[in-house]
């Protein structure tokens, strides 16, 4: 307890001696809105589905019906979510100028909803649908409504192409425009404060390594171990809701 109450006071420290600081997220930043992650032991999605059957292009072109099913119930998850503890501490660490952004790999849109100014959302979003073929984007209501009403392929009202979420599915590329975009914002980085990303999934996982080449310092805030933990200069096993308050409140006490 001495040691973790030691840790928080640690990374206060750090924060306020330093100028450009970005936060990191994964799926675990998410989990105590009630949203699962796909790779906790017990809880992730993970274990319940075959991510190669649900969550790749190839399965969602070939058996859309299946697949909607799967992606209906995420998303209603989603959708009635809420931000928690962890999503206003970054913004509260941003108010009070200790945070440039948030680079992530959600695609739930919590940190936009909490507030959250300058959030890189590498992974899309699931708020949006978008035509594979026209590339037309439409809010995911419009996608959902359909499947709803006709239980039939949601399709484009320009070119009736295949409608899908506007998130990155496995088997499919990221958005060049938004890889430049995290590049641009790590590569001014002093330091990157990671938070609930197994830091399995690439370029996510490359982050770390990279901001450490350029002299940036490494935090790392996660239930379990990541292979990363080595080289940050804290890390701490706690819930993300649990710890990053009390962070912030140090930060916001030292400032005043
Ligand atoms: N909320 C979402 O938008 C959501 C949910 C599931 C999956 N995804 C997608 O799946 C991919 C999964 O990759 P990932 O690396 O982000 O997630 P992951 O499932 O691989 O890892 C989540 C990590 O968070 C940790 N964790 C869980 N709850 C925590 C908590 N309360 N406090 C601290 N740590 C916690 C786990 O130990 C794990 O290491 C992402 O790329 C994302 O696109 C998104
Ligand atoms: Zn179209």
């Amino acid at each position: 307890m001495e040691d973790l109450e030691n840790k928080i006071q640690q990374i206060a420290k750090l924060i306020i001696n330093s100028e450009n600081i970005i936060a990191l997220t994964g799926a675990g930043m998410s989990t105590e809105s009630g949203i699962a992650d796909f790779r906790s032991p017990g809880t992730g999605l993970w274990e319940k589905v075959n991510p190669d059957e649900f969550a790749s292009i190839h399965s969602y072109v070939s058996d859309t019906g299946k697949n909607l099913k799967f992606m209906l119930e995420m998303g209603m998850n989603i959708f009635k979510s809420n931000p928690n503890k962890g999503h206003k501490s970054l913004t509260k660490l941003q108010k009070l100028g200790k945070l440039k952004g948030v680079l992530t790999q959600n695609v739930d849109g919590l940190h936009k909803r909490a507030k959250t100014k300058n959030v890189i959302e590498l992974h899309g979003t699931a708020h949006e649908a978008i035509c594979m073929r026209c590339h037309t984007v439409y809010p995911i209501t419009k996608m959902i409504d359909q499947v709803l009403r006709s239980n039939k392929s949601p399709s484009c009202e320009l070119c009736q192409g295949l409608l899908k979420p506007n998130a990155i599915f496995f088997g499919e590329p990221l958005q060049s425009e938004t890889l430049e975009q995290a590049d641009k914002m790590i590569s001014n980085c002093d330091l990157l404060i990671v938070l609930g990303s197994s830091l399995l999934v690439y370029p996510v996982a490359f982050y770390p390594r990279k901001v450490l080449s350029c002299g940036a310092k490494l935090v790392i805030i996660n239930i379990q171990e990541t292979d990363m933990d080595d080289h940050a200069e804290i890390v701490i096993h706690e819930k993300i809701g649990d710890v990053m308050p009390k962070i912030v409140e140090i930060v916001a006490e030292n400032l005043e």
